[in-house]
């Protein structure tokens, strides 16, 4: 997968490129590249970014600055390009990223991700140059580049070769496997430490039971969270 990030602050995408499976999906192919917006502004002070009509705080991503970055990486309009790939702003007010999306993106031979600034973006970058809008989360960040990361980090961690262990993406939480429940309880050695044991089921090396187990404390965590996001 080819994934371009567009974003003012390159450079904090420097310890999230060291992480040992963004590294091995990088070393099986996958291509992490930056632009940024700052030297692609046809504006001649260098500026990137504006306060907003009509008044209110902070600043904004302009659409001239943003189009001139898409237009000088793909050589096409903007307009154009979101039908030939996904493009996707990250804002706070897009659709929530969880593991159906994730796939969804994996699936994707190249994402182009753009990332806000203060306040975000004007809106016709949303309506005309973005094919998708993504949020990670009901919460304001102060800028798209930790949420740009974190749809890399899930989306990547799909990728085959990304992790050790081929299994590990399968069963983990929110999959298919586990019907999109959290995944179960894990526990390695000592198979006791101050009087609290392990399961006997996890010892008893009686796989069909283990398996039985695992499900229905995966059931039983989704059902908790699901009466805790309600309280
Ligand atoms: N930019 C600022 N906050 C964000 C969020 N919660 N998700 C995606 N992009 C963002």
């Amino acid at each position: 997968m080819e994934i371009d990030v567009f974003t003012l602050f390159p450079e904090s995408f420097e310890w999230f490129e060291q992480q040992r499976h963004v590294r091995n999906a990088l070393a099986a192919g996958s291509q992490l590249q930056y632009v940024n917006f700052r030297d692609h502004t046809p504006l001649s002070a260098g500026q990137v970014d504006d306060t907003p009509f009509g008044g209110g705080a902070g600043m904004l991503l302009r659409v001239d600055v943003v189009e001139s970055a898409l237009h000088a990486r793909y050589g096409i309009d903007p307009v154009q390009l979101r039908e030939r790939r996904r493009v996707i702003a990250l804002s706070p007010a897009g659709r929530l990223l969880d593991d159906a999306l994730a796939d969804e993106l994996a699936t994707e031979p190249a994402l182009t991700l753009l990332c806000g600034r203060y306040e975000g973006f004007d809106e016709r970058i949303l309506e005309h140059f973005a094919s998708d809008q993504v949020s990670v989360g009901r919460y304001v960040l102060s800028g798209g580049e930790l949420a740009a990361m974190v749809v890399c980090d899930a989306v990547l961690r799909k990728l085959p070769g990304a992790l050790g262990d081929a299994s590990s993406s399968a069963e983990e939480s929110f999959s298919a496997a586990l019907g999109g429940d959290p995944e179960y309880p894990h526990y390695t050695r000592p198979a006791e430490h101050r009087g609290w044991r392990v399961p006997d089921v996890l010892l008893s090396g009686h796989h069909e039971r283990i398996g039985q187990w695992r499900r229905e404390q995966s059931r039983q965590r989704a059902r908790r969270a699901a009466n805790a996001s309600d309280e």
